[in-house]
């Protein structure tokens, strides 16, 4: 486990758009895994610059994302896949084609996470895999549980998750209680993780996720048995570690 400290939220966010460039430089049709959350804003907004700059292609790159909100669908402003789309995908030069998220209006829930999980592995599996860190300790969606579920499965959100999320909706009750996820074995399968964390609110979780034990009460915890895993943050989300 490789820890990168930028100073603020867009040293953090270089820091974290340079590990991509180098893995889109190096195999351009890498399939990338990618995340929602204010977290990795910055992120794509940087590689959005350094793609106008005419430094990144994405024209053969293909993504699979890590959740969605069932129910919603993708042109609701709070949906994941709206998110992809008005925060990296419209802005650079990939195939919307290409692009992966699951379906939250789908009917057939068993059958959605089985297609997703088909997907994932039609794709050879995933390259390089972006994450963010709820304050719960959650990856993806995957909430703190007495097991670590392995494939894409159908999640009830935590409370604490619910609260967090409600910041970007209209009310609390607008929150979707369930939503899709890739489960821990999808996520650890990447070949390579880089997980964004900013903030001092995220400094507690920071120190027990990453130097306490690995319990899937602590869902991010297991990511410190992965072999190529980069934690990428700021100061304040790093405070309360000594590196
Ligand atoms: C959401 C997403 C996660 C994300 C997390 C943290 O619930 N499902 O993928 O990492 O919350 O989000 P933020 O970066 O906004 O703190």
């Amino acid at each position: 486990m490789r820890f990168y400290c930028g100073k603020d939220y867009d040293e953090m966010s270089r820091k974290a758009a340079n590990l991509i460039s180098a893995q889109v430089l190096t195999k351009p049709d890498s399939v990338l895994g990618l995340a929602t959350g204010s977290s990795p804003i910055g992120t794509y907004k940087e590689l959005i610059r350094r793609y106008e700059m005419g430094d990144l292609d994405f024209s053969s790159i293909r993504t699979v994302n890590l959740d969605e909100y069932k129910g919603l669908s993708g042109d609701h402003e709070q949906s994941y896949r709206y998110f992809m789309d008005t925060h990296f995908f419209d802005h650079v030069n990939i195939d919307k084609a290409n692009t992966n998220v699951p379906n939250g209006l789908a009917e057939d829930t068993d059958g959605e996470c089985a297609r997703y999980d088909d997907l994932i592995a039609s794709m050879g599996g995933i390259d390089l895999q972006l994450l963010g860190i709820g304050h719960n300790g959650h990856i993806g969606f995957n909430e703190p549980e007495d097991i670590f579920r392995k494939e894409t499965h159908c999640v009830a959100l935590a409370e604490s998750t619910i609260n967090a999320n409600s910041r970007l909706f209209e009310k609390k009750e607008d929150v979707p209680r369930y939503a899709f996820t890739m489960g821990i074995k999808n996520i650890m399968m990447a070949r390579k993780i880089v997980m964004v964390i900013s903030g001092e609110d995220k400094a507690d979780i920071v120190a027990k996720a990453f130097f306490g034990p690995v319990t899937p009460q602590v869902p991010a915890s297991i990511l410190q048995l992965h072999p190529d895993v980069s934690i990428v943050g700021d100061a304040a989300a790093f405070s309360k570690i000594s590196l």
